[in-house]
Formats: C-alpha cells, structure tokens, sequence
C-alpha cells in the first residue's frame, strides 16, 4: 500500500478517481496479470469496486503518460436477476423437458418458479400481445396452446441475457451451433423456448404465469 501511495502522490485525488473509473472500465476482469514486473499488486479500496489490484503502467492511448492498471479481482459483478422461460409445447411433447431443465442448472440457473400449464389460445394471445398485429401471431397462440408447456421463471447475475444467450436466435436455423434452440427447436414458430428480452419484459411476464407466493 505504502508503494501504491507513494506513486499515487503523483496524482489529485481526484485525478487518481478519475482514472481509477476510465481504466477499470477499459481492462476485462479476465487479465490478471500484472503488466508491470516491477510494480506490486496492489490493493485500493476508494476505486468502484469491491477489490481491485492495480499497477503502475504507460497509458496505452497516451504514450508516455504514467498511470495506473486496474484490475477486479472478482468475477464481473451483475445484478442477480430474474427471467421467464417457456419450454414451449413442441418441446415439451418431444420429450425435451427433463434435457433442458438440466441444462437451465447446468448454466447455472435458481429455478424459483416451476409449473406445467396448458394455455388457452385468449391466454397465449395475452402473453404475446406485443405482437397482436404481426402476421405470425394467429400461428404463434395456435401453436402455444396446442399442448401443455412448462413456464419457469430463473434467477442468476444477469439471467435475462444469459438465458437469451443460452436459447440462441429466435430462428433455430439460424442460432449459433450449441444453444438449446438450434438443438431442440424445428422452425421458427416451433424453436422450443422462451425468454424475456428486457427488465420490464421479464417482469409482466412472470407475473402473467406466477403469484409471488409461488416464487421459492
Ligand atoms: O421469442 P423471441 O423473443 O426470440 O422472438 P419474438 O420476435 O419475440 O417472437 C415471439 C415468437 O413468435 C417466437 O419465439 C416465435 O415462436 C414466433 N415467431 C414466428 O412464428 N415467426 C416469426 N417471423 C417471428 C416470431
Ligand atoms: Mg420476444
């Protein structure tokens, strides 16, 4: 620490915050190695983040200037969320439920939410109401209450885009090699899943299908 000061006195407070936030942001939590040999690592605690190592270094867009590298030493931090999810009726007549459940823990999904429904074509129309007016939507609540489904609603850091992720395009054809749509989906009406696009998404839609009380 004495080290990491004395370098540091160099610097503002304010100019060393100010640094500290640019070049946080600019450096991936994955580099871990110190990019100056003989500078020691480096804890700082009024850097926004809950640990962070740092080491002295050239600024790498402006040569010349001395800085500092800051590196998280935890994982990325994301706000622990929540999302909606279907195994859609193609899916689940197929068999696929138990496959995709697994792999839902496998990522590494809380399933706070679990049930087996079969909608009716007013309430598949409901959840999809968005997209009331495109050409699609008679097929889509047809398709979506042609047999039961298993809704669920998950929590991890970042769930809403790490289930989308996990999913792949709404297109099996077109979803990347590996995601659960391109494995288990048929067309682009039958692709199996569903999950929430956004925070205000994800909210209607798991209170369309939950009550809190049935949130554990
Ligand atoms: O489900 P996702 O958010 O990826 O796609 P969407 O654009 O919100 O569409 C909702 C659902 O409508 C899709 O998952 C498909 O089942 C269906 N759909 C379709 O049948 N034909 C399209 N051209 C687009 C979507
Ligand atoms: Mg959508």
């Amino acid at each position: 620490m004495a080290g990491f000061l004395s370098f540091a006195s160099e610097f503002s407070a304010a100019t060393v915050d100010t640094r500290a936030r640019a070049l946080y942001y600019r450096v991936p939590h994955e580099i871990r190695q110190p990019v100056c040999a003989a500078a020691p690592w480096m804890i700082l605690s009024n850097v926004p983040a809950p640990v962070l190592c740092a080491a002295p270094c050239d600024l790498a867009d402006q040569p010349g200037v001395k800085g500092f590298m800051f590196f998280n030493t935890l994982k990325e931090e994301k706000t622990v969320e929540r999302t909606f999810a279907i195994i859609k009726p193609d899916a689940f007549a197929a068999g696929h439920a138990g496959r995709i459940l697994t792999c839902i823990y496998e990522a590494g999904f809380t399933v706070v939410g679990m049930k087996k429904i079969w909608l009716s074509e007013v309430q598949a129309g409901g959840f999809y109401h968005v997209h009331r007016d495109r050409p699609f939507f008679a097929d889509l609540t047809a398709f979506m209450s042609s047999g039961p489904c298993v809704a669920l609603v998950l929590e991890a850091p970042g769930a809403i885009a790490r289930w989308r992720e996990r999913m792949g395009a709404t297109d099996p054809g077109t979803a990347a090699a590996g995601t659960l749509r391109r494995e288990f989906g048929t067309s682009i009406g039958c692709n199996a899943l569903h999950g929430s696009d956004a925070p205000d998404t994800a909210a209607f839609e798991i209170g369309y299908f939950f009550s809190g009380m049935e949130l554990l």
